[in-house]
């Protein structure tokens, strides 16, 4: 052994370093996170930019795409992967399910969530994974069984919709005794829940 080895500065600092990295050893790695999102509205996509909020300031680098932008993507350089999609009558996108099932494999092989957004999900009794209805029938349909899960409350914004979205929101929101003012603009997303998950997401 060198003589600088045997220093007993060094070998002091050497302990102290160890010790530091053990400590440190229950504290997560950063990761680079991948989020595709499906959106009409733009509601998904602003859950989505919550999640960065909550995840890069912990370190974490994260990239969002569109999932209609993800043909070719590589999603190998990826640590961890999340899905987001928002429900427009009754449905997830078809681009989503497809994408599901093109990945499914490499999707299972690394840490991953899903979560969905829809309306029905302002209701207490229907706003988790086990309740939602839109998503318990989404698990059944497809073979990947996201590691982690979440279900946010939508938004209803009658003035942006068509004519005929616009009759056929109040129509459904009559009926589950929503609001029906086609002036109303209303955010049914509990963002603590939306934070809550980027946390979740930041441990997995
Ligand atoms: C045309 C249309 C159809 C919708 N259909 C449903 C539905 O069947 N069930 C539901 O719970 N929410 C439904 N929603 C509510 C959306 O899921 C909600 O507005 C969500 O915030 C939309 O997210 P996005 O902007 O990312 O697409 C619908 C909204 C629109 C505009």
């Amino acid at each position: 052994m060198s003589r600088a080895w045997k220093s007993p500065t060094l070998l002091a600092q050497c302990q102290l370093m160890a010790s530091a990295a053990k400590l440190n050893s229950h504290i997560p790695l950063m990761a680079n996170i991948l989020i595709i999102y499906s959106t009409t509205d733009g509601h998904t996509v602003e859950i989505c930019r919550r999640l960065i909020q909550v995840l890069e300031p912990s370190g974490h680098q994260v990239k969002l795409i569109d999932v209609n932008d993800a043909s070719g993507l590589d999603l190998m350089p990826f640590d961890k992967i999340v899905i987001g999609a928002s429900i427009r009558y009754g449905k997830h996108s078809p681009q989503i399910v497809k994408f599901i099932s093109q990945h499914e494999r490499l999707l299972d092989s690394k840490p991953n969530a899903f979560f969905s957004v829809n309306v029905v999900a302002r209701k207490p009794e229907k706003n988790q994974p086990a309740t939602n209805p839109y998503l318990k029938k989404f698990l059944k349909k497809i073979a990947w069984k996201p590691k982690e899960l979440a279900v946010f409350a939508g938004k209803i914004d009658y003035p942006r919709y068509n004519p005929f979205d616009r009759f056929m929101i109040r129509l459904i929101m009559w009926i589950t005794k929503g609001p029906t003012d086609p002036t109303t603009v209303i955010e049914f997303t509990d963002w603590q829940k939306v934070e809550d998950f980027g946390r979740l997401i930041g441990k997995m």
